[in-house]
């Protein structure tokens, strides 16, 4: 399958791996490279520009399939070194780069320089024109349903992805609640020339992480997300467990009064504890509606492999044999 997106990042099929805070490591990204997809890197996750670099040498040894890396501007106390960290992946010789969260026309300039493809994901169309009026090659519209920061919208990607088709100009990938050949379809039809995945390339035999968040993914169907933060504009969709129960008790109680410091122990550093430890009540972390799709543990590999045969096989069979 030929689309803009593929000529543009130099891969073999339509689907890139979502940036994931403490999953997107070398192993996920060079899997899903090596796979004929785009990985992702996860840039903040990595403690250090010095650690980054380190990170993305490792994926090149794994792959040498082109990878990019995800730079993510959201509001956090302590601003991480974002000039070290596009720095790192510029010297690195990346060749795309995933940005989201803000605005990154602060660091086109740099990237647009060194031949680093920018893709910026967004929830909003207004966002989305504007990342193409700065200069952005190609964009992630990132629906409703999305694991991780759906925005303040609530515009699910049924009526978000054409919008996008008849406002832009550059190509888009699809992004949120997709899992299979039917995503890829759909997206395409709606315009997207690729899609975007995270909750379910989290539950693949390469994503480095403990079995338990995996087979919460497995067990956990469309009904089982919730949306945190929503009172303080920062809305997350979560896995529901007790902690996000608790979060979202608290935030029903204070009401308008909510300052992040009342649920930062449910939120705040919960990451490594999920993802390493396997501790998977500790505390929010995103999942997408998507869970609802997701029935198995493939390789990469034979993921992508498997949306791939089963599109084509939709598209020559099932579509035009309607025809
Ligand atoms: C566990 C997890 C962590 C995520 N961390 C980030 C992140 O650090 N930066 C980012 O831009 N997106 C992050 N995302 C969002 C994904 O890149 C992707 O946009 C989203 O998962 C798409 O929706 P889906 O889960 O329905 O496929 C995360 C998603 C998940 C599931």
């Amino acid at each position: 399958m030929k689309t803009r997106i593929t000529e543009m990042f130099g891969i073999e099929h339509p689907i890139i791996q979502g940036g994931m805070h403490y999953v997107g490591f070398a192993e996920l990204a060079a899997a899903v490279s090596n796979a004929g997809g785009l990985g992702i890197i996860t840039g903040l996750t990595q403690k250090t520009p010095e650690d980054l670099a380190n990170e993305i040498a490792r994926c090149k040894e794994m792959t040498d399939k082109p990878f990019g890396v995800n730079v993510t501007f959201l509001p956090v106390v302590n601003a991480p070194d974002y000039p070290g960290i596009i720095k790192v992946i510029i010297d690195g010789g990346v060749k795309v780069v995933e940005t989201a969260g803000n605005n990154p026309s602060e660091y086109l300039p740099a990237l647009k320089e060194a031949g680093v493809k920018v893709i910026h994901k967004c929830t909003a169309v207004r966002h989305a024109l504007k990342a193409q009026k700065i200069g952005c090659d190609a964009v992630s519209v990132d629906g409703f349903e999305c694991g991780g920061h759906p925005g303040e919208d609530d515009i699910p990607n049924m009526i978000l992805l054409p919008r996008a088709a008849d406002e832009l100009e550059i190509p888009f990938v699809s992004s949120g609640g997709m899992a299979d050949a039917r995503s890829l379809v759909a997206s395409l039809a709606m315009g997207a020339e690729g899609m975007n995945m995270g909750t379910r390339f989290l539950a693949t035999k390469e994503a480095p992480v403990h079995e338990n968040v995996k087979q919460a993914i497995l067990q956990a169907t469309e009904l089982d997300t919730r949306l945190v933060m929503r009172p303080l504009r920062n809305t997350e969709r979560v896995l529901n467990n007790p902690a996000v129960e608790k979060i979202l008790a608290t935030e029903k109680a204070k009401g308008k009064d909510l300052e992040f410091g009342d649920i930062a122990e449910e939120v705040a550093g919960v990451y490594p504890r999920v993802m390493m430890e396997g501790d998977v009540e500790c505390g929010a972390w995103s999942c997408g509606m998507v869970a609802g799709l997701i029935n198995d543990i493939p390789s990469c590999d034979e993921l992508i492999s498997r949306i791939m045969a089963d599109a084509e096989a939709m598209i020559r069979q099932r579509l035009s044999g309607m025809l």
